[in-house]
């Protein structure tokens, strides 16, 4: 029998909250689907235990989460500590410490979510962009030079480039070889069994070195997929796209800041934040899997929040343990409960809670001829 360890960091806001329906659904899963067994160990990092700590997780965290065969995260953020260091500290910390390079972000519009773009349906909304997810501008790599150097309002307009007097910060998009081809090769990899079309998405118009870089590579490695067909769009070019013809992509491979900025454009598209989730995949070590949305703190506590991205989040790890008949089971249920339209949260136009979101899909699971 499989047993998979789960590390399951709730976070902070309404993380918890669509947590605990992440969970209830996998349960029903697990009472469904004979020799599927899952096993959880909740640690209570985050924001709460950074002001009563000092850090937001122990010294030793990635060491603890070593032995875990999946982590499965809810929110981090929190108004009392600032965002790019409960972030950096945290979610970051876990991606890049474990070499989690392909954060996998599906864009698929189910039925009976309402679609913002007009006269586009299920049919035209399904893509998946792969984003790499440890480097470019998230390395961390910069400085800044005369730190606290009083304000020069008043030379505004007037200022020389780089005056000796001024303040100077500077933030390095840092991408290395094996960092660029190993994330292209994954979306080739996906683009070859899913419609065999990848978008290098790039901005090699503005950026010489990186980007430039990165579209070489794509070149070079697109030479051993002659199956796939390619084409190259720039990011902001890839966002005016996402809106007008969103059934053009099949698979969009981009660098890390990029791919963050497009796939909250993706997550409207395809009805929220309340349904997008993603993966953050390391092939050959340890994975985490998260909603994309934020802690949304002023929702906390009020069982408000749409679950189905962090439902959706599970059953991607379902997917990556290889549990492929139970994340089939939590597909078709989710499907069915958003299709049927009866529970739905306030961001898709209905009165649901989150919870009452959760046992539909439990229910659904549960009515399921296996
Ligand atoms: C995301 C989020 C994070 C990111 C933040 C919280 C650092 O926006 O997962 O898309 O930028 O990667
Ligand atoms: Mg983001």
């Amino acid at each position: 029998m499989a047993k998979h360890k789960v590390a399951v960091i709730a976070g902070d806001g309404v993380g918890p909250e669509v947590m605990a329906e992440g969970i209830k659904v996998l349960s029903a899963v697990q009472a469904k689907v004979k020799n599927l067994s899952l096993e959880y160990e909740h640690f209570p990092w985050g924001c709460d235990y950074y002001l009563a700590n000092g850090e937001m997780m122990p010294q030793n965290g990635l060491e603890i989460l070593k032995g875990f065969d999946a982590i499965y995260l809810g929110a981090i953020g929190d108004p009392r500590v600032p965002d790019h260091i409960s972030v950096r500290d945290l979610v970051l910390k876990i991606r890049i410490g474990f070499d989690q390079y392909a954060n996998v972000r599906p864009i698929k519009l189910l039925e009976g979510v309402f679609c913002p773009l007009k006269n586009k349906t299920p049919q035209d909304i399904d893509f998946v962009v792969i984003r790499e997810n440890t480097e470019g501008f998230y390395a961390g790599c910069g400085g800044r030079y005369r730190k606290g150097t009083p304000e020069h309002g008043k030379y505004a307009g007037l200022r020389q480039v780089f005056s000796d007097s001024e303040e100077v910060v500077v933030q390095e998009g840092v991408l290395s070889q094996i960092g660029v081809e190993r994330v292209i090769t994954f979306a080739f990899d996906l683009a070859r069994n899913r419609k065999k079309h990848l978008t290098c998405c790039t901005k090699s118009n503005a950026l010489n070195y990186s980007m430039v870089y990165w579209d070489e590579v794509f070149r070079k490695i697109a030479q051993s997929y002659p199956d796939v067909r390619t084409d190259f769009a720039m990011v902001d070019a890839t966002c005016m796209w996402m809106v007008k013809n969103p059934e053009n992509f099949d698979v969009i491979v981009a660098e890390n800041l990029f791919g963050d900025i497009i796939t909250d454009l993706g997550a409207a598209i395809q009805g929220g934040m309340g349904v997008a989730a993603g993966a953050n995949l390391n092939p050959h070590g340890l994975s985490m899997f998260e909603p994309i949305h934020g802690s949304a703190p002023k929702y906390t506590g009020k069982n408000v929040i749409n679950p189905v991205a962090t439902i959706w989040a599970g059953l991607m790890m379902l997917e990556q343990l290889g549990e492929k008949e139970a994340a089939t089971l939590v597909t078709e249920a989710v499907k069915e409960v958003l299709k049927e339209g009866k529970y739905r949260t306030k961001d898709l136009g209905g009165t649901s809670s989150t919870s009452e979101v959760g046992d539909a899909v439990v229910d659904a699971i549960e009515k399921t001829k296996t």
